[in-house]
Order: structure tokens, then sequence, then C-alpha cells
């Protein structure tokens, strides 16, 4: 092993930084992927129009936050309120299901009621689609425009960052909040987290914390009783913040492994983003989950309350085998990525 800051060390975590770029490079969706999702989006905004007239279709998540990769995507209905969003999720699962070929799975009792819908790859459209729509789900539009700001702010080492660890965790199969396991949302703000609170020099900064420059209408201060007000202005925020710290990807990914194996006190401590230093401890919360993030706007919500013991379990020791295979210099660094990810 070659100690941090040598020669050595930085030549190998260069070209990590190169081999993680070229694997990435393959599974970034396609402009054509864009074009047919944006068609579907389309699509299902007339049908949803027919339930509501004027209903509104928007994308969260990946296809709009950023961080997507190959067939992934989610849709918010923005419906009239004249029925609750399971009638909704029931009434225009079966119009999906009578006029398009998408798989329907509607989900109406769910903590936010979906639809799930899916459609395999034809010779007409090469690509997978697969997602879910709900309904006034506001603030999953608001979280995932603050993960585009971020991803605005620093995209070659934010987007890497996290485009990598969405592969790695669904590869090793640790991503999946219905077995015990984390979202791909839990990822991305244990991502945000390192970057902010536990760099230092900060390779990102709070943009929760950085005051407006102008006056804020209560609708870009307050939705539903929480506070979700961040500076947006991606414009400026590119011209003015330049971070101190110069690590590449494969620095950066080497001591998020090992800070996660490690140094986190699981045990004691909620991430809050949008706090000055970060943590916060269970105890002021009186959260008791195995892992602890806490929603950037909700601050009555632990993202990561789907991983269970177990899951942690895993989550913790698969950042250990990451560690170990990523520090390890003997072998070829393209062949270190494909066993980490297999
Ligand atoms: N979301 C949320 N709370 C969660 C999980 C997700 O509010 N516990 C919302 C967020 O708006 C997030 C979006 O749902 O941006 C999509 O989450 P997720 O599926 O985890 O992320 P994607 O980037 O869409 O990932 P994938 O491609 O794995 O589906």
């Amino acid at each position: 092993l070659a100690p941090n800051g040598s020669a050595a060390y930085e030549r190998h975590t260069a070209e990590l930084t190169s081999c993680i770029i070229a694997f990435l490079s393959p599974i970034l969706p396609t402009e054509e992927e864009y074009r047919i999702k944006e068609a579907t989006r389309r699509q299902l905004e007339r049908l949803a129009a027919r339930v509501s007239p004027g209903a509104k279709l928007l994308a969260f998540g990946s296809m709009a936050n950023g961080f997507a990769l190959r067939n992934s995507g989610k849709k918010d209905g923005e419906p009239t309120t004249k029925h609750t969003a399971s009638e909704l999720v029931e009434i225009l699962g079966q119009l999906i299901r009578e006029e398009t070929d998408f798989n329907v799975m509607p989900l109406p009792k769910a903590r936010i009621p979906i639809i799930k819908i899916s459609r395999s790859p034809t010779a007409e459209l090469p690509y997978e689609i697969s997602c879910d729509i709900g309904f006034e789900n506001r603030l999953a539009l608001e979280n995932t425009r603050l993960l585009l700001s971020y991803a605005m702010v620093d995209p070659p080492r934010l987007r890497t960052l996290v485009l990598f660890l969405k592969v790695w965790t669904k590869r090793r199969k640790l991503n999946s909040p219905y077995t015990g396991t984390l979202s791909s949302y839990g990822y991305t703000l244990l991502v945000l987290f390192f970057l902010t609170h536990v760099k230092r020099p900060a390779v990102l900064p709070n943009l929760q914390r950085i005051p407006p420059t102008r006056p804020l209408s209560p609708e870009e201060v307050e939705l539903n009783g929480h506070n979700i007000y961040f500076y947006d202005d991606v414009a400026t925020l590119r011209k003015e913040w330049s971070s101190k710290n110069k690590e590449n990807v494969g620095e950066l990914l080497i001591d998020f492994f090992k800070y996660f194996s490690k140094e986190f006190s699981y045990s004691k401590d909620v991430i809050s983003l949008r706090t000055e230093g970060g943590l916060m401890s269970k105890d002021t919360k009186a959260w008791t989950a195995e892992l602890c993030i806490e929603d950037p706007f909700q601050m009555g919500y632990n993202v990561s309350r789907t991983v269970t013991k177990d899951g942690l379990y895993t989550i913790r020791g698969e950042f250990m085998r990451a560690s170990r295979i990523l520090v390890n210099r003997s072998g070829r660094v393209s062949a270190a990525i494909a066993e980490l990810c297999e």
C-alpha cells in the first residue's frame, strides 16, 4: 500500500478515476433514451388529463436530478384534487392498463400511493422503461431540484461518485429498500453529506445554509409545514464557488468507503444535511433506527428507515470489501473495478 499523498498513491487514484469514468460511460442514458422517456411522459400526461383535466406529469428522481443510469425514472402527477391519491392510483392505473402496453402495478395503500409501470425493450423502442407515478408529491419534486442543484455545482466529481455508487449498490444488491437495504436517494444523501460535511476542505457548499440574495415568496420557503428553502442560483454558484479540495474521484471514493466502514458512528449519529455540522445525535431526535438519515426537508422522516440490522451489516461489510479492493494495487485497476461490481 502506498501512503496517502505519495506520488504512487496519486498515480493509483488518478488511474482509478479514469477507469471509473470509462466504466460508467457505456451505461449512461443516451439522448435517444431521454427523448423516448419524454415522449412516454407526454403520453402518460394525456391519459392523466383524461382523469383530471389539466393534470400535469412532471419527472422526478433520476430522470430529473442528473443522476440517471440507463432504464430509470419516476414521474409525479399533479392532478386537480377531486380524488384522493389512492383513488387516482386505481383509476389512472386502470386507464394505463387499457390504453398502453405497459405492465401496471397500482400500490394504492403505500405510504406514498404510486403506480409502478414498466415495459420491456422492443425492436422499435429498444429501452426498458420502469417508473413510479405518484400524486401531488411536491416534496419529491423539491428534493429532486435540490439534488439537481448539487449535481450542477460540481458535476464531474459528485455525479461520477453518485452514478458509480448506484451501479455498485445495484450489482451488489444493496439498493433494495423493500428487502432491508437503502434506496438510491439514501445513497445520494450519504455522498452529499460526505462531500459537504466530512471532507475538509469541503467539496460542496451546504446549499441549505447559503442565505438568499433576493426576497423569497412564502411558497419558496414553506411546503406543507416544511422549510424547503435552498440556494438555487446555480449559475452564480458555479462562478463563485470553487472548492479548495482538489482530490480526484478515486481518492474521494476510497475515503468515502473508509469513512462509512470505520469512522461514521452508526449507533449514535443521525446524518442531517441541512445543519451546520451535518450531524445530530439519535438521542436528540429520539430516533432508534439502525441507520439514520434525515430527509433534507422533512425533518421527521428517516430516509433510511428501511435499513434493517442485517441490511446494515451487509452494507457495512460491502463498504469494507470495497475499500480493501480499491486500495490494493497488485493487479490492474480496471480488473479491481470489475471485481468490486461483480
Ligand atoms: N424519494 C423520497 N424518499 C425516499 C426515496 C425516494 O422522497 N425514501 C424520492 C426522491 O425525490 C428521489 C426519488 O424519490 O429523488 C427517486 O428515488 P430513488 O428511486 O431512490 O432514486 P433514483 O435516482 O430515481 O434511482 P433509481 O434509478 O435507482 O430508481
